[in-house]
């Protein structure tokens, strides 16, 4: 099934609301199939925000993405880089509708809560960047019949 990246921002740490994104993941029904801690670098933050290299806020994004640790998660079900885009919300956190992730939490572009892939090719590519094949874990999800009918998966 597929997969997609999220990276809870040092603002979501900061704010402790690590819990309450991976809670929302988890209720949809996706399941968890990465996560860990990582102290993020200028070399994977320009590789990762390479398509923003000649914005103005390009640094600035940088230092926000390093200013703590951040926790990469990947999540997996039917759909899930767009049904995880859907609960994530507008970038910008003023914009974002309530019930989204950005829209409940945020009320800035930048410190947006979260991170997430915005295509099936973009998530591949972003989970190779931040994850090894041995930390993407398949295993048996016991609420499978409960969450799909047995011809969506
Ligand atoms: S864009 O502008 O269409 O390329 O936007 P997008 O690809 O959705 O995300 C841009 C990421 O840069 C962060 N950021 C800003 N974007 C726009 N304007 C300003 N001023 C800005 N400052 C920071 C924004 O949070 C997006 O980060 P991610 O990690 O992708 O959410």
């Amino acid at each position: 099934m597929e997969k997609t990246l999220v990276i809870i921002k040092p603002c979501a740490l900061q704010r402790a609301l690590t819990g309450e994104v991976i809670k929302r993941f988890e209720q949809k029904g996706l399941r968890l199939a990465g996560i860990k801690m990582m102290q993020l670098d200028d070399r994977i933050l320009r590789e990762h925000y390479a398509h923003l290299a000649e914005r103005p806020f390009f640094q600035r994004i940088k230092d926000s993405m390093m200013i703590t640790p951040v926790i990469v998660t990947c999540w997996e079900g039917k759909d899930a880089v767009k049904v995880v885009r859907a609960m994530t919300g507008s970038t910008n956190g003023r914009d974002a509708v309530p019930g989204t992730i950005r829209g409940d939490f945020s009320l800035s572009v930048q410190e947006n809560i979260i991170h997430t892939s915005d295509s099936v090719e973009t998530a591949a590519v972003e989970l190779a960047r931040f994850f090894s094949d041995d930390e993407i874990f398949a295993y048996n999800y016991q609420s499978l019949p409960f969450l799909y009918a047995n011809d969506e998966i």
